[in-house]
């Protein structure tokens, strides 16, 4: 196992405070509005810190370089999704040279994990898409026979695949679980037309992206997006839908391994699998009750847990 560096832990980064209006706080990504000149659409930065969350609760310690990795890997899968030209997204660029107001170190600190976007009105719903059934949808189905109040076949086994990918949103809760919604629930949040529009959007990213893993090696299980309208030069929303956040990383995916896929039990995953299991390790010996806060992250779990990270990077490449 490699250890990691005393220098990698050193420059891991848990918490921006950047010189720049409205700062907000996600459980990984810091946001901050950018200065915008006049008659221009309002851009945020979007920071990706190191911050790692398991079970809804944001460790103590950060993972170095992990912000970097999730930015490297949400890139490329924007690249490729404009190149099949299903839907605009919000990503503008990556330099931060122009930010007014920043230091070198603070520069330095976010080359690789900033992203400059165009603001939006964030639709409300998590947009998930399941092409096999694990998770919450395994629970589910084992429970009702259904997931998300989708109807599946009887006799299928835990990570089988789906006949075919499922549409199973959730509603985006500011603190602790997301919560899977049926369809309707959804159509009446957001309406019947938007939300139809998202469920056809989804499965065709999710379809695209998937075909796309495959070839280099992984099932994409599933994944989550979310959208927005983007936002006018007076901050209102326009018609226009775009892609935000991070897309099809290992933090909003479940990537498992194409080589020894096997049904019928748990598979092996690039996401936080190896975390959750430390964490679970750690509940049964009573020293913790997926309670905020997380226990501190010994260096090894650290290691381990960003190595997976790396391996989705090059994989994904
Ligand atoms: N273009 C955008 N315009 C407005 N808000 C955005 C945009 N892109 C992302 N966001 C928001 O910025 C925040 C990013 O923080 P982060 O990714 O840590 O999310 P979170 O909501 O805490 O957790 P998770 O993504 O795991 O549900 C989210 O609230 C996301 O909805
Ligand atoms: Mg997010």
């Amino acid at each position: 196992m490699t250890a990691l560096r005393e220098a990698d832990a050193a420059d891991a980064v848990f918490e921006t405070h950047l010189p720049l209006a409205g700062r907000r706080q996600g459980k990984v990504r810091d946001v901050y509005s950018l200065p915008s000149e006049a008659g221009a659409a309002p851009r945020l930065l979007v920071v990706a810190t190191d911050r790692i969350s398991a079970f809804d609760v944001v460790m103590p310690t950060p993972v170095p370089g992990k912000g970097r990795l999730l930015t490297e890997i949400s890139i490329g899968w924007f690249g490729f999704l404009r190149s099949l030209g299903i839907v605009g997204d919000h990503l503008v660029g990556t330099d931060v040279s122009g930010i007014a107001g920043l230091g070198d170190a603070e520069r330095r600190m976010l080359a690789g994990r900033s992203m400059v976007c165009r603001a939006a009105r964030v639709v409300q719903v998590e947009c998930v898409a399941r092409g096999y059934l694990a998770g919450s949808g395994w629970q589910e189905y084992l429970a009702s026979g259904t997931a998300c109040g989708v109807p599946l076949p009887a006799g299928l086994r835990q990570c089988d695949r789906l006949p075919e990918p499922i549409f199973t949103p959730a509603t985006k809760a500011a603190e602790g679980h997301d919560e899977n919604i049926s369809f309707e629930r959804m159509c009446d949040a957001v309406g019947g037309d938007l939300a139809a529009r998202l469920r056809a959007l989804t499965l065709r990213i999710y379809g695209a992206a998937a075909e796309r893993a495959r070839a280099r090696g992984l099932i994409l299980a599933d994944t989550k997006f979310e959208f927005g309208f983007a936002l006018d030069a007076g901050g209102e929303p326009t018609g226009e839908l775009l892609l935000v956040d991070e897309v099809l990383t290992p933090d909003s995916s479940r990537y498992w391994p194409l080589a020894g896929y096997a049904p019928g039990k748990d598979q092996p995953s690039f996401d936080k699998q190896y975390l959750r299991n430390w964490l679970l390790a750690e509940v049964a010996a009573g020293r913790w009750r997926k309670e905020p806060p997380g226990p501190e992250l010994p260096a090894e779990v650290l290691a381990e847990t960003r190595r997976k990270y790396e391996e989705a990077a090059r994989l994904l490449a």
